[in-house]
């Protein structure tokens, strides 16, 4: 990339360049990294695709591009990510907050009255994107969100600032929710839910650049899960809405720990919900009100 190329020629190189690395998204990627380096909008690119670049944004666009070249997620290299429309801060301490995990929040979404003082818990909170997400749907909702990681909460803490809820929200650092008392209309986790052995064999952008303790879940995946439900009679209330985000394939195991458990005992409700891939995504139990 020359400073004197103007802004189509680098676009093209860099999705060239991105394209025959194997990267799917060469073409966004390209933009985005321009958008942000140049700090301007999709629009002005296509107003001013004639513009030259600085030496300095030359350079660091450059840098950029080789980071992406070595398969960095676009995210982790402008420590941002989008979820239900809002941006988050990331860092390499969380997972990048991801579509999918969207189908959990309007699981949630669709269950609940937006206008009550729910209390809300969620597990692992990582970026705090579910918890942030659920507090700006839900306005009179309060939580508290765990981690083992204290990074990750530093990162969850700025972001609920960023996004104006952190006075409703306390984050704690715990195993699961091993410090946590009190009993919660609605429970929520997605847990680290990747099969040991299948780490090696994720895309590069994930194994090497997601925090492997967002990551992995023991043998079968399914360690998080089996901890987290031994404590969760403890947590709920009758009426809570148990839900959890579960990796592809995971989901009737899921369904059945919950339905074992003590809470699961007494209620005659749990469901699966598909992603928009079709992909089993998510299990949501209602405890029973008696
Ligand atoms: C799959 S990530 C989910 C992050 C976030 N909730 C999301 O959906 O984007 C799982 C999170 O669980 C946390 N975690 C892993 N082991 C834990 C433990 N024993 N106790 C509490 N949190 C743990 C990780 O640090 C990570 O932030």
């Amino acid at each position: 990339m020359m400073r004197s190329d103007c802004l189509s020629v680098i676009l093209a190189d860099m999705d060239k360049a991105f394209s025959e690395s194997g990267i799917e998204t060469s073409r966004l990627d390209a933009r985005l990294l321009v958008q942000s380096v140049l700090e301007i909008s999709h629009a002005d690119i296509i107003a001013n695709r004639d513009m030259r670049i600085s030496d300095d944004q030359a350079e660091k666009l450059q840098q950029y591009m080789q980071r992406r070249l070595a398969h960095e997620p676009v995210s982790k290299i402008l420590k941002r990510r989008e979820f239900y429309g809002r941006d988050f801060h990331v860092s390499d301490k969380v997972l990048d907050p991801r579509p999918d995990t969207e189908t959990l929040i309007d699981a949630v979404l669709q269950r609940v009255k937006t206008d009550l003082p729910l209390q809300i818990l969620d597990i692992g909170t990582g970026s705090g994107a579910i918890i942030i997400t659920l507090l700006c749907e839900l306005p009179k909702a309060t939580a508290i969100a765990t981690d083992i990681s204290s990074s990750a909460l530093g990162v969850a803490r700025r972001n609920a600032e960023m996004l104006k809820v952190a006075d409703r929200v306390e984050f704690v650092e715990t195993e699961w929710a091993g410090a946590i008392d009190g009993q919660f209309d609605i429970i929520v986790s997605n847990p680290p839910y990747i099969p040991s052995i299948e780490i090696d064999q994720l895309d590069r952008s994930v194994r090497d650049f997601d925090p492997v303790l967002a990551l992995d879940g023991g043998k079968d995946g399914l360690d998080a899960y089996r901890q987290i439900i031994a404590d969760i009679s403890r947590l709920a209330r009758p009426g809570s809405l148990i839900v959890f985000e579960t990796g592809k394939g995971q989901s009737e195991d899921v369904e059945r720990l919950l339905q074992q458990s003590d809470s699961g005992r007494d209620s005659d409700s749990t469901t699966i919900i598909h992603d928009l891939a079709g992909n089993d995504r998510v299990v949501l139990m209602k405890c029973g009100e008696n």
